[in-house]
C-alpha cells in the first residue's frame, strides 16, 4: 500500500536553531515543503566561538518561533504531520536538551510519534532526500564539526572508515582567517584571499599522508601558519596583502592535498566492496569550497564514480535532514518514547567510533 509520510523535523545541535517539514509517498522521491534556519552567528561573534550557554538559551527561545514558521510555510497544521523527528545527539548538550524537550512537548500534547535522529545520520541520509541516491554509498562529511567516510548501507547502517583525529577540515579555515585578520567564518574568505596567491611559496605539512588509511588531522597546519606569519612579522615588521594570500594559498592547498588523497584511499576501500554502486556523496559548509569541490570531482573521474553534493542549504545543518531521516527510521518500524535522552556524542558506527576530540563546535562524534 503506498502510504504517504509527513514529518516535522526539528535541530539545535549546534548554533542553528531549524526546523522543516518533510513529505514524501512511498517509493517516491521525498519532497522538502519548508525549512527555517536561524543562525546564532551574532551571537557568538564576539567570542571567538560557539558559546554552548548561549546557543542552549537562544535555541530554548526560538525553537518554537521556528516550529511554527516551518507548519505555516509548509501550509499545514500539527495535525497533518505523522510525526515528530529531532536531533538527539551528538553535539552542544544544552541545545540537543532544548530541540528534545519541544519535541517530547510536541509529541505529548497532539499524541504524534516521537523520532529520535542521530545528526550525522542526517547529513549522511541528505544525498537520498536531494538526489534519490540508493543504498550503498560512500560520504564525506565534511564541515566546521565533522570530517568523516562513511559507507552509508542502510538508514541506520552506516561503517565509518576513517575521520579527522583533532580539528575539522572548516575549524581549520576558521581558525586561520582568525589569525590572518580575515572575518569570520573563515572558509569562504582564505578562499577568496587564495585566489589571488601562490600556492607554492609557503610549504605546509601533508599530514597523515605517510600513514595508511583514511584518517586525517588538520590541527598542525593551524601552528605551521602561525609560524609562517610570526617569522614573515619578525623580518618585515608586518604581512602584505600578497603574503596573506600566499599564506591562503599554501594552506588551502594543503587541505585540497589531503582530501584528496584520503578520498581516493576511501574510495579503494570502498569500491573493492561495492564495485557495482560508484558513488560518492559530499556534504557540509566545506563542500563549498572551488578548490576542494573540483579536486573531488577530479578524483572520482578518476576511479569511474559519480560524484554529488547537496544544494549548500541542506549541505550545511538544517531541519529537513532530520525529518527525512527520522522519516526513514520511522518507514523502517522505529519509535521512540518520551524517555528519548540527548547524547552528547553518539558515533554513527558503533564499531569504529570517532576519535575523541574531533570537531569545534563541542563534542560532535
Ligand atoms: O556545515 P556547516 O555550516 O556547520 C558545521 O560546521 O556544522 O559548516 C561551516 C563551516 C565553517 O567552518 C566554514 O568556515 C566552512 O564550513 N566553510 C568553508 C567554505 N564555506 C564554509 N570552508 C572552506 N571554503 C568555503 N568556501
Ligand atoms: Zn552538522
Amino acid at each position: 500500500m503506498v502510504q504517504t509520510l509527513t514529518v516535522l523535523g526539528l535541530e539545535s545541535s549546534c548554533d542553528d536553531t531549524a526546523a522543516a517539514v518533510v513529505r514524501q509517498t512511498d517509493g517516491g522521491r521525498a519532497e522538502v515543503l519548508s525549512s527555517i534556519v536561524h543562525g546564532q552567528t551574532e551571537l557568538h561573534s564576539a567570542f571567538g566561538g560557539v558559546v554552548p550557554e548561549i546557543a542552549a538559551r537562544a535555541h530554548a527561545e526560538k525553537l518554537d518561533t521556528c516550529v511554527m514558521q516551518a507548519l505555516e510555510a509548509a501550509g499545514l497544521i500539527l495535525a497533518d504531520m505523522d510525526a515528530i523527528a529531532v536531533t538527539a545527539g551528538p553535539g552542544l548538550i544544552g541545545g540537543v536538551m532544548s530541540g528534545v524537550m519541544c519535541a517530547k512537548g510536541l509529541s505529548a500534547a497532539t499524541g504524534l510519534p516521537l523520532i529520535g535522529v542521530n545528526h550525522l545520520a542526517g547529513h549522511a541520509l541528505t544525498p537520498r532526500l536531494t538526489d534519490g541516491i540508493s543504498f550503498p554509498y560512500l560520504m564525506l562529511l565534511v564541515s566546521g564539526g565533522h570530517c568523516q567516510y562513511l559507507i552509508a548501507h542502510g538508514p541506520e547502517q552506516f561503517t565509518r572508515l576513517g575521520g579527522t583525529i583533532d580539528d575539522a577540515p572548516g575549524e581549520a579555515f576558521d581558525k586561520t582567517a582568525r589569525l590572518l585578520g580575515l572575518p569570520q567564518p573563515g572558509g569562504p574568505t582564505v578562499e577568496v584571499e587564495a585566489r589571488s596567491g601562490d600556492p607554492k611559496r609557503f610549504r605546509f605539512p601533508r599530514p597523515l599522508l605517510d600513514r595508511p588509511g583514511c584518517d586525517l588531522s588538520f590541527s598542525g597546519l593551524k601552528t605551521a601558519l602561525m609560524r609562517m606569519r610570526d617569522q614573515i612579522v619578525a623580518e618585515k615588521g608586518g604581512l602584505t596583502r600578497q603574503d596573506r594570500a600566499d599564506l591562503c594559498a599554501g594552506f588551502q592547498q594543503a587541505i585540497v592535498d589531503t582530501l584528496a588523497e584520503k578520498t581516493r584511499r576511501a574510495m579503494d576501500l570502498y569500491l573493492k566492496e561495492n564495485p557495482s554502486n560508484a558513488v560518492i556523496a559530499v556534504a557540509g559548509g566545506v563542500a563549498a569550497n572551488s578548490a576542494i569541490r573540483s579536486a573531488l570531482e577530479t578524483v572520482c573521474a578518476e576511479k569511474g564514480a559519480r560524484f554529488t553534493a547537496p544544494p549548500l542549504a541542506l549541505c550545511t545543518d538544517n531541519a529537513a535532514m532530520i525529518a527525512y531521516a527520522g522519516l526513514e527510521r520511522f518507514r523502517a518500524g522505529a519509535r521512540d518514547g518520551l524517555d528519548l535522552t540527548a547524547r552528547p556524542r553518539w558515533p554513527l558506527d558503533q564499531n569504529s567510533p570517532a576519535m575523541l576530540g574531533s570537531g569545534k563546535k563541542g563534542a560532535k562524534a
